[in-house]
């Protein structure tokens, strides 16, 4: 994540720059930092933690000044320091920038860069891109002459040229003070054109006290912002046209990105954390294990994983073992931590340990973590979001989600980042366990599974549609079959916990051995059914509650031409294997639990002819307020009790 702010006009910038990165926070909290434009030279003042205490270091200090750039981290590559938080400079102090994304060939460049005399102060991605830029602006201003602007641009984008990864830059030099520059390919950046004073950001709440005319820029091109103009080019620096739009929402709706709640926000974030996830852990056809918190172990000395989590961590980790075994041929088991605390477990040298958690800070599952400790001195790696949580400080080794803060208290990024990372590592378990197993395939799927899921992303309108036929029912199944089945659990937990549906996920061939007994004419089945070894199975299973009358909600591969003959509904979702199509019918489960929660507080609110008035995604100005959606009753986001 992180969050960036930048500012150029005729008021005094600090302020600016220090509101703007308070309402950014939620990007990240790791280290804060500002520089600004000062009697003609640059200032750094930046600090480690929350931007309060930025904040607070420059209480005292009166900085006049009317151009700079800010930046709120959240860490990736060195850890979480005054040295490691941005603003980055070059070797000459000149050149100063601030970045959120991932330099994914930073390494190969530093070395290259550090051959020619450059000297870094931090162990980030971001200093090496000041020193390119450094670099490629000695190359083109000419010997014995003044340095323009137009050098500095080009040597910009040079330097950008080179960049693998996704990221947002923003960027200026002592040299002319009359501009700033922005760079963007994935990662957001908004530019916000005021009168006489412009504006650069991460998200609209930062620039929105100040002008409502934006511009997104776009991946692949970058902006000069002077306080009267914005020059957009792309990357070679032919001129691009744009248009602005005007931002409609007020402060609160924009802290949600214009979206009415923010767990849709954070469903929408999904693809760009699955980004950040599979950054730099898939090369040259094998996964790295050194992000993964697995790198220098011996896996042939492991002979079970034991992965501990609870509610939707719970269910990452029943994936995890599944791929951990088929893929990874390790004997894998799933505990929730709220059991593992009280069970008497076979841990030993031979055990590798896993616990997962968004919050980090979960009783039950720090509790299993010291369960885990006291029973043997086992490799414990823990999978987590927040970044310096007590989890962090309890285990081993860390695996970071990156899926940013999630304000939401039902989870859904963090839930995918889970399911992707635990992939990941069963994958390079399979490296040398199970050198037969024909990996390309999986890790060219996982490599697109952020287009993948954009993809996904455009079926909303249809399952918001579909979704108000599911109203007034009073409970419902969820079946699928092998890794489908945690994936039918994480369907279910997110109906429950959003909408309050009574809602139970079974093994589609357990549903004869006593639940079909609930089963009567019009009872909602939801059933994951992806092409795969069980998609027969999974037929003859729907067929036998068809027969029973059941009403059948088939969660299906675009492609599938028999699907529609055995169910009411269908949602047709990108296809993929088996194992992969998990992260997508995630997807497709928690847009159906918005969609069924939202249109079920409209209807309460309004009880009349609302049939005919459910707004679409898009359109939606207003929210039920009858359930809370980011705060469902009787839960936290964070449970730190027993
Ligand atoms: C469900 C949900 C919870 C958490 C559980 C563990 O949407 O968010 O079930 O997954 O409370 O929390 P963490 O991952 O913070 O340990």
């Amino acid at each position: 994540m992180c969050g960036i702010v930048g500012y150029v006009g005729p008021r005094q910038v600090l302020p600016i720059l220090l509101s703007g990165l308070s309402k950014l926070e939620y990007r990240g909290y790791d280290s804060a930092g500002v520089a600004l434009l000062s009697d003609d030279r640059i200032k750094i003042f930046k600090k480690k933690g929350k931007i309060v205490n930025l904040i607070t270091s420059l209480q005292d200090k009166d900085i006049r000044s009317t151009l700079g750039i800010g930046h709120t981290r959240w860490a990736t590559h060195g850890g979480v320091s005054d040295s490691n938080a941005h603003p980055h400079t070059d070797c000459s102090g000149k050149i100063v920038l601030v970045h959120n994304g991932i330099f994914e060939n930073y390494y190969e460049v530093k070395a290259e860069l550090a051959t020619l005399g450059h000297k870094f102060q931090s162990e980030t991605d971001t200093e090496v891109l000041a020193h390119l830029i450094e670099h490629e602006y000695q190359k083109v201003v000419p010997l014995g002459l003044a340095p323009t602007l137009a050098h500095f641009e080009q040597a910009f984008r040079a330097a950008l040229r080179q960049v693998e990864g996704g990221y947002s830059i923003v960027c200026f030099s002592q040299d002319h003070p009359e501009a700033i520059l922005a760079g963007r390919m994935h990662n957001p950046l908004i530019i916000g054109i005021g009168q006489g004073e412009n504006l650069v950001a991460s998200d609209v709440p930062a620039i929105l006290p100040y002008t409502k005319e934006v511009y997104n820029l776009q991946s692949g091109e970058v902006a000069t912002i002077k306080s009267n103009s914005v020059k957009v080019t792309d990357l070679e620096g032919h001129a691009i046209s744009f248009q602005t739009r005007t931002i409609t929402w007020n402060a609160e709706q924009a802290e949600k990105g214009g979206y009415p709640h923010f767990l849709i926000k954070e469903i929408h974030e999904t693809p760009n954390v699955l980004r950040q996830v599979l950054s730099g852990r898939i090369i040259d056809h094998h996964v790295e294990g050194a992000t993964l918190g697995l790198d220098g172990l011996d896996l042939r000395k492991i002979r079970k994983v034991t992965l501990l989590g609870c509610g939707s961590a719970a269910y990452a980790c029943l994936y995890g073992k599944y791929l951990f075994e088929r893929w990874g041929r390790v004997t894998a088991e799933m505990f929730y931590g709220s059991e593992f605390r009280y069970h008497e477990p076979v841990i030993d040298g031979e055990t590798l340990v896993i616990a997962v958690s968004q919050s980090g800070e979960t009783a039950d599952t720090l509790a299993s973590i010291h369960k885990a400790k006291e029973s043997h001195p086992a490799r414990l790696v823990g999978i987590v979001n927040a970044h310096g949580s007590s989890m962090t400080r309890e285990v081993d080794r860390i695996c970071h989600l990156q899926a940013g803060p999630e304000i939401s208290v039902a989870s859904t990024k963090a839930f995918s980042s889970m399911i992707t990372t635990l992939a990941l590592m069963a994958l390079y378990f399979a490296q040398t366990n199970n050198p037969g197993l024909a990996m390309q395939g999986f890790l060219d799927e996982l490599s697109a599974l952020p287009e993948t899921l954009e993809k996904t992303l455009q079926l909303e309108d249809q399952i918001a549609q579909l979704s108000t036929f599911y109203i007034h029912k009073q409970s419902a199944y969820y079946i699928g079959r092998d890794v489908n089945y945690p994936c039918a659990l994480e369907g279910t937990q997110k109906l429950k916990e959003l909408s309050y549906i009574h809602a139970e996920a079974y093994p589609a061939g357990e549903l004869k051995h006593g639940p079909n007994a609930v089963i009567h004419a019009g009872f909602p089945i939801v059933c994951l059914v992806p092409q795969g070894r069980v998609y027969k199975k999974m037929l003859s299973n729907i067929q036998e509650m068809r027969a029973r009358e059941a009403h059948i909600l088939a969660i299906a591969q675009a492609g599938d031409t028999q699907i529609a003959k055995h169910a009411d509904h269908v949602i047709y979702q990108p296809a993929s294997s088996e194992e992969i199509s998990v992260m997508v019918s995630t997807l497709v489960m928690q847009l159906f639990a918005y969609y069924v929660t939202l249109y079920k507080g409209f209807s309460i609110d309004q009880p009349e002819g609302i049939q005919k008035v459910y707004p679409m995604p898009g359109h939606i100005t207003s929210v039920p307020k009858s359930i809370d959606i980011d705060k469902p009753r009787n839960l936290a986001k964070s449970v730190t009790v027993e």
